[in-house]
């Protein structure tokens, strides 16, 4: 298993291009189940979500032309099959995302449950009582939901008992085809859902339109036509990269993103001390001298701080002078990171959900394990501000959603080295 070798402390200072976005990429191709004609998705990052993802879809029966030189796929139907295999959706929970469109195009699927992962249970129960509203009728049997809908899937109105970024997306593409209109209520809005799926969709001719902040009305659609889309930046690869600046006293020039979209982590990343100027899709960030704490910071769905990027902010919070509070609403479990953190040297304490970051802690590098993708992400951050070697081994968790991450850091000054 791979490993990365990293030297601290590390002087930072260069220029990010980010990566398409992973959690955009997703949904979107799971929703080229829906079409007859060929399409186009470009700016994927080269992420191995992503090629499991496309395994998936193969596994369909689709066609996936590969072009490397700009990280696009053209997905073209040839003979289906409906049945999702455990043995790739394992791996990555999003496979639960092929089971909407493939009952609104094919009214049938089998699918495996996707199995809870390091951060939590992650049951799908959101996604299937809203396929049920739109008509699906399903068994679980062995780890695998048998799904059909004979008649079709019907439009229906369906208000989310907690907002869910997958169980949205799930309904969003179930309701794309579906026969008659779709209400969906307290709706996750992500922007991977809010702006890159909604317009791939609609600019394919579904008619999908968000009325309200968490309401979207979707027409179904008889067929939806070819198309060319290029995916969103990465807004956690965004974040995570501010971070590495900010924990450094490092300056990043990051290139691809709208500030808008992560205005609540710029809003952060000032008040701990970092100077950001943003024009355009480019952000300036400069870390600052003295890191300031945060007295309390909660995860929240979207727009609120995401929980996606924790993990980041507190390795930079092991920096800060005085003490923090994180406290992880999303997940149950959320906190793999901490032990790691402190072996080297970080002092943090759980109370519940709550994490107790001291900070002004002198970090020195040591031997590390990742846990998951963000936790794994969280210790490169701190190897990077501590002083001596680190070995973060079981990077492939990181390689799942992070595009040649050791490349972009070398660029910028990290000196950093993957041992396979
Ligand atoms: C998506 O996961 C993201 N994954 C996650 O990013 C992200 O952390 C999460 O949204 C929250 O923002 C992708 O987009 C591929 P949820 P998802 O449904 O859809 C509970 C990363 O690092 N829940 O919004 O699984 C669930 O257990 C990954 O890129 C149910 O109880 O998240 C969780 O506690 C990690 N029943 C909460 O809701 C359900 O049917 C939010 O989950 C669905 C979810």
């Amino acid at each position: 298993m791979d490993k990365f070798i990293i030297n601290g402390p590390c002087k930072i200072k260069g220029t990010i291009k980010l990566s398409g976005s992973k959690n955009a990429s997703l949904p979107i191709l799971a929703a080229t189940i829906l079409f007859d004609e060929p399409v186009e998705i470009k700016n994927l990052p080269n992420v191995k979500d992503i090629s499991t993802m496309l395994d998936l879809i193969k596994s369909f029966g689709f066609i996936v032309k590969k072009n490397k030189t700009n990280n696009s796929v053209i997905i073209k139907k040839k003979k289906i099959k409906t049945f999702a295999s455990y043995s790739l959706v394992k791996t990555m929970r999003a496979g639960i995302l092929v089971l909407g469109p493939l009952l609104s195009k094919y009214k049938k699927a089998i699918t495996s449950l996707p199995g809870g992962c390091l951060i939590g249970a992650r049951p799908v129960n959101f996604h299937l009582n809203a396929l049920a509203k739109l008509g699906m009728k399903h068994k679980i049997r062995k780890g695998y939901i048998y799904a059909n809908a004979k008649k079709g899937l019907k439009g229906s109105r369906i208000k989310f008992p907690q907002i869910s970024v997958g169980a949205t997306e799930n309904a969003i593409l179930a309701a794309t085809l579906a026969e008659g209109t779709t209400i969906l209520k307290n709706c996750a809005i992500e922007p991977e859902i809010k702006l890159d799926l909604t317009n791939f969709l609609n600019k394919a001719g579904a008619k999908i339109k968000w009325t309200g902040k968490r309401s979207v009305e979707i027409k179904g659609v008889k067929k939806l036509k070819s198309v060319s889309y290029s995916i969103m930046s990465d807004r956690i690869e965004c974040g995570t990269f501010c971070v590495v600046a900010a924990i450094s006293k490092g300056e990043l020039k990051i290139n691809g993103l709208n500030p808008r979209i992560i205005r609540t982590e710029i809003k952060l990343l000032k008040k701990i001390g970092a100077k950001i100027k943003t024009y355009g899709e480019t952000i300036f960030i400069k870390g600052p001298k003295k890191i300031k704490n945060i007295k309390f910071l909660e995860t929240k769905e979207y727009d609120g701080f995401p929980t996606d990027l924790q993990a980041q902010f507190m390795a930079l919070l092991c920096k800060a002078k005085g003490r923090s509070v994180i406290h992880e609403k999303i997940f149950e479990n959320r906190f793999t990171h901490i032990g790691e953190l402190k072996r080297l040297g970080a002092k943090i304490s759980i109370i519940k959900n709550k994490a107790i970051i001291t900070g002004n802690s002198d970090l020195e590098g040591a031997e590390l394990m990742s846990s998951d993708l963000r936790a794994s992400v969280a210790l490169v951050i701190a190897a990077i501000a501590s002083k001596g070697k680190s070995i973060i081994n079981r990077i492939y968790h990181l390689d799942r959603g992070y595009e040649s991450i050791e490349n972009k850091l070398k660029k910028v000054g990290v000196k950093i080295k993957r041992l396979s």
